[in-house]
């Protein structure tokens, strides 16, 4: 990837990450459909949040599709509530 394109992308992050810490839909969505297997640091039937991977690809793809015991939201969310839970739990790490 060109180094251009990287930092712009690495500003694009940070700059989500910031915004997230008041994401009120993240916590929302965080809190109806995902509190009853992850709280933010202790585990429960997941892993907590801050124990998460902190790599926003591979969190996302996890959501999406899905490991183990933890479900796929791929139907039930779409890509724009998975960012927002994306960047709430980096926010929160
Ligand atoms: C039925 C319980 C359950 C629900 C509901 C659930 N999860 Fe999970 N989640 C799990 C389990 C169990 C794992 C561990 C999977 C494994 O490693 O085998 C997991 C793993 C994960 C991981 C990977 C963590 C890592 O880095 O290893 C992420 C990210 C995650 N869940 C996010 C979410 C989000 C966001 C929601 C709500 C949309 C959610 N989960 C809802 C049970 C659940």
């Amino acid at each position: 990837m060109n180094r251009y394109i990287f930092s712009i992308l690495t500003i694009a992050i940070a700059s989500m990450a910031t915004t997230a810490s008041a994401n009120p839909d993240g916590q929302q969505l965080f809190n109806s459909k995902c509190l009853m297997c992850h709280s933010l640091d202790q585990k429960k039937m997941g892993p907590s949040v801050k124990s998460m991977s902190t790599d926003p690809d591979s969190l996302r793809t996890i959501i999406t599709m899905g490991k183990g015991m933890m479900p796929a939201y791929e139907k039930k969310l779409s890509g724009a509530e998975i960012d927002m839970l994306v960047d709430y739990l980096i926010a929160n790490q």
